[in-house]
């Protein structure tokens, strides 16, 4: 931890959990909880609630759960002491300095290495550019238009000939062997010991992080040949998933508006004509991390891929991660085949902005490509375009909207706009059955469970940990009697033998469990989702003697499969009669409550 619990608690106990979402999403009020549309997944129909009084939300639709923290870290793609220090600024309230562990320390000092050694490897590849090696070099810029102005914004450099160049300035620059390989930029060799550059005769483009701190390169060969572009490995700095080319310089635009492209040189080139709200996603697919990282800086997309089939196809791929994650997203497309960078070369800025201004709203773009699957000549081709273009239509939450693309599909097609509509609400009462449906079963199932488990006595392990968890949170009587049976090597789940420690800490400091403070402990996503799971759903039970009897099974279940752990790890057979013996024993156990 970074922080000290206490003051995590305190921010956490600052920033009401219904206000922050509030912030983000509106809400309504039902008694205690508070319901809305749940930002991480797509839905019509509301089904992500916040409970003021646990001070916890949780998703019917997608299970996403947590406290105000885990939201934050979800909702602005934050670590868990970014969450700390964003929700603190909020509530006016003064961290003190974090607290490293020292292998956070250690973790921490070889990034600062690796930062410190790509940006000399930058100013190497920049220099060599400019010495008389790189004369191919500054002709290709040439040819392909990039001003210098440009050249020195995004660090253009040159990898020379040759095996070790990099290798050696940077040992000179006193970075060791192991640092050099843990960089990417240089390649054990296969049989025997030494290393050689991972890029030679390559034009240089520094990959920068939103902070502007080289975290690897991209190579591009002079002449023809394979790979066209080389780029760095993933390290300890740099994940593909998550940067974007250029988006350092972008975010400064305050634009809100990105226009995202394939290519090094396309995002370049619609940089230098003057279009500074642009990045590139770099050989990698667009994928929900990108997204991620892009919604802190915008809400609205153009793609702007190339007009090929790949680049189509990876537009398609692109545009339901985008929609998912709450952007508005446009499509746009240069003619006859060209890239965006080739475009400008050709036709100027002007027409380029033209080409933006013209771009077509993504269901614009999905209905044209599925356009040219069907043959119009055919009634039951059109029938099967139109069926289809209903299940993207019925996606869309703007009524209007809906209705300007109805009617564009009937005039492409000649079916009435009335009979385009009808299947449309069809598709949508349909997805809103199945999520009713589905909430209903799980309410049930769930309500089935509970009474099922006291009569016939059997439970899912994980189910019994949950419960027993919850119950052990929500009564301190529970907790002392359970404390004399379990500890929290019993646990299969480690989130859960972690809740259980906490809880005994928890307990003594106050003489309640508050559960959203329990989720503090945790930094996981993950794993504060899955202590949010433990009190999303109250088991009750009518008298104490059906709580007994839950307990009893309960713990019988989890301390059998202890056991048969313990015995299965068991090295001598004194130990495992003993085990055997113990197993017999939970056959007698009734747990009560009433003697303490
Ligand atoms: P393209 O092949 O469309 O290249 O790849 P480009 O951007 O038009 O490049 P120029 O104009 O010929 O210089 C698009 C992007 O895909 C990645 C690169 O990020 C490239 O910019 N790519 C492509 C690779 O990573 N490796 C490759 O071998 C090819
Ligand atoms: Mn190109």
């Amino acid at each position: 931890m970074l922080y000290p619990q206490e003051i995590i608690e305190e921010v956490r106990l600052q920033n009401d959990i219904v206000d922050v979402i509030s912030e983000y999403l509106p809400l309504k009020q039902k008694g205690t909880s508070y319901f809305g549309l749940c930002p991480f997944h797509n839905e019509k129909t509301p089904s992500f609630s916040v409970n003021s009084e646990r001070q916890f939300y949780y998703c019917f639709g997608c299970g996403a759960g947590g406290n105000v923290y885990t939201f934050i870290m979800q909702m602005e793609n934050d670590t868990f002491p970014e969450a700390v220090r964003r929700l603190a600024d909020r509530a006016h309230i003064i961290l003190p300095e974090p607290q490293y562990t020292q292998q956070a320390k250690e973790q921490e000092m070889k990034k600062q290495r690796l930062f410190q050694l790509h940006k000399q490897a930058g100013r190497f590849f920049y220099e060599k550019l400019h010495e008389s090696v790189g004369e191919e070099a500054r002709a290709y810029l040439q040819k392909r238009q990039m001003n210098i102005n440009m050249q020195k914004k995004f660090g253009i450099g040159y990898a020379p000939k040759g095996q070790q160049q990099l290798y050696q300035y940077l040992q000179q620059q006193g970075f060791s062997e192991q640092e050099l390989q843990q960089s990417g930029l240089v390649i054990q060799r296969k049989e025997g010991k030494g290393y050689f550059d991972r890029f030679h005769n390559r034009l240089m483009f520094p990959i920068l992080d939103i902070q502007g701190r080289v975290i690897g390169f991209g190579g591009r060969i002079l002449q023809s040949g394979e790979p066209k572009y080389l780029n760095s490995p993933e390290t300890l700095i740099f994940n593909k998933s998550k940067n974007l080319y250029g988006l350092n310089f972008a975010k400064n635009t305050r634009k809100r508006e990105i226009i995202l492209v394939e290519g090094y040189m396309d995002m370049i080139s619609i940089y230098q004509a003057g279009f500074r709200n642009v990045a590139a996603s770099l050989g990698t697919a667009f994928n929900q991390e990108h997204a991620k990282t892009l919604k802190k800086y915008a809400d609205s997309v153009i793609l702007l891929y190339d007009s090929d089939d790949a680049g189509t196809m990876a537009a398609q791929r692109a545009i339901p991660i985008l929609t998912q994650n709450g952007f508005r997203v446009k499509v746009m497309q240069v003619p006859n085949g060209k890239d965006p960078d080739e475009f400008i070369k050709q036709n100027g800025a002007e027409a380029f902005s033209h080409l933006l201004a013209n771009a077509m709203h993504y269901v614009t773009f999905q209905i044209q490509c599925l356009r040219k699957e069907y043959d119009f000549t055919q009634t039951q081709q059109k029938v099967e375009f139109t069926t289809k273009t209903a299940n993207i239509l019925a996606k869309l939450d703007n009524d209007i909207e809906r209705n300007v693309y109805t009617n564009e599909i009937s005039n492409m097609t000649g079916i009435s706009q009335q009979a385009i509509e009808n299947e449309i609400n069809k598709i949508i009462n349909k997805e809103n059955d199945v999520f009713a449906q589905s909430a209903y079963q799980k309410r049930n199932t769930q309500y089935y469970q509970k009474n099922e488990e006291v009569k016939t006595k059997s439970h899912g392990l994980f189910a019994a940990q949950k419960d027993i968890l919850y119950l052990c949170a929500s009564n301190i009587q529970v907790y002392n009697k359970i404390k004399t049976i379990l500890s929290p090597e019993d646990f299969i789940e480690p989130v859960y033998q972690k809740v259980y420690e906490y809880i005994a800490l928890l307990y003594q400091k106050n003489s309640t469990v508050f559960p959203a403070e329990l989720v503090n402990y945790f930094e996981q996503q993950q794993q504060q989702k899955l202590v949010t799971q433990i009190f999303a759903v109250s088991s009750e039970y009518k008298t104490m003697r059906d709580l007994e009897k839950a307990l009893t099974e309960e713990v019988k279940t989890i301390k059998r499969v202890s056991l048969d752990r313990l015995a299965s790890q068991a090295e001598d057979i004194e130990q495992i009669k003993k085990l055997v013996i113990e197993k017999g024993k939970l056959d007698g156990l009734y747990i009560t409550l009433a003697d303490g």
